[in-house]
C-alpha cells in the first residue's frame, strides 16, 4: 500500500499526540509542544501516513548555528512496527540532510533502547559518545551520527 510522507500542520496534532502516548512511557511531547514544534523555523515534524492515518513520525531539529541535523524522536504506531517504516522515514530525513548541505545527522539513543539502536546501527549510524544518566529515569545514553564526511 502507498506511504505518504508530508510535513505535519496543526490539523494532525491530535493524531501525533495520540501516537506519542502509545510510544513513549515518558517525556512525551504535548499539544503545546507539537504545534510550537510545527511553526518552528528550526523544527521538522514530517509524519507518514496511509490513507490519511497517521503510522509514524519523526521530529528533526536543525539549529542556524549547528552544521548537524539531529533526531529528536521518531515513533512508529504499536499496530504497524516490524514492517521498517521507521527506517523509511530515517533514509527520507538522511536524504534531505544530505541535500540540504549538513554535516550529517546525529541522535541520542538510551542504552536499553534495543530495538532503536540495532535500527540505527543498521542505518550506518556510530557510537560517538557516551552520556551518563541522560535519560530523566537515570539510564545513560549513546550519542549516535551519520557523517556525510566519512562516506
Ligand atoms: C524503534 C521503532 C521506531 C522502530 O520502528 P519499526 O518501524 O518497527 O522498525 P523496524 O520495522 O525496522 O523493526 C525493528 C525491529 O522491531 C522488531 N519487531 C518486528 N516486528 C515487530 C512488531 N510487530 N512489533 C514490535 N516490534 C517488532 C524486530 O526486532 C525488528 O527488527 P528486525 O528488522 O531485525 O526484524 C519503534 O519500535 C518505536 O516506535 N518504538 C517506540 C519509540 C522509540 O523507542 N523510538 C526511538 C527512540 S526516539
Amino acid at each position: 500500500m502507498v506511504q505518504n510522507i508530508r510535513p505535519a500542520t496543526l490539523a494532525d496534532v491530535d493524531a501525533l499526540v495520540q501516537l506519542e502516548n502509545k510510544c513513549f512511557l515518558t517525556d512525551h511531547l504535548g499539544r503545546r509542544s507539537f504545534r510550537r514544534l510545527i511553526n518552528s523555523p528550526s523544527a521538522l515534524v514530517l509524519g507518514l501516513f496511509q490513507e490519511h492515518q497517521l503510522q509514524a513520525y519523526i521530529l528533526i531539529l536543525t539549529r542556524n548555528n549547528s552544521a548537524w541535523w539531529r533526531v529528536y524522536s521518531v515513533a512508529v504506531d504499536p499496530s504497524c512496527r516490524g514492517q521498517g517504516l521507521s527506517r523509511i522515514l530515517m533514509e527520507h530525513i538522511i536524504e534531505r540532510a544530505l541535500l540540504s548541505g549538513a554535516a550529517g545527522v546525529r541522535l541520542e539513543v538510551s542504552v536499553t533502547n534495543q530495538v532503536a539502536y540495532q535500527l540505527y546501527l543498521r542505518l550506518g549510524f556510530e557510537v560517538v559518545d557516551l552520556l551518563p544518566a541522560y535519560y530523566a529515569d537515570g539510564q545513560d545514553g549513546y550519542r549516535m551520527q551519520f557523517s556525510f564526511a566519512t562516506r
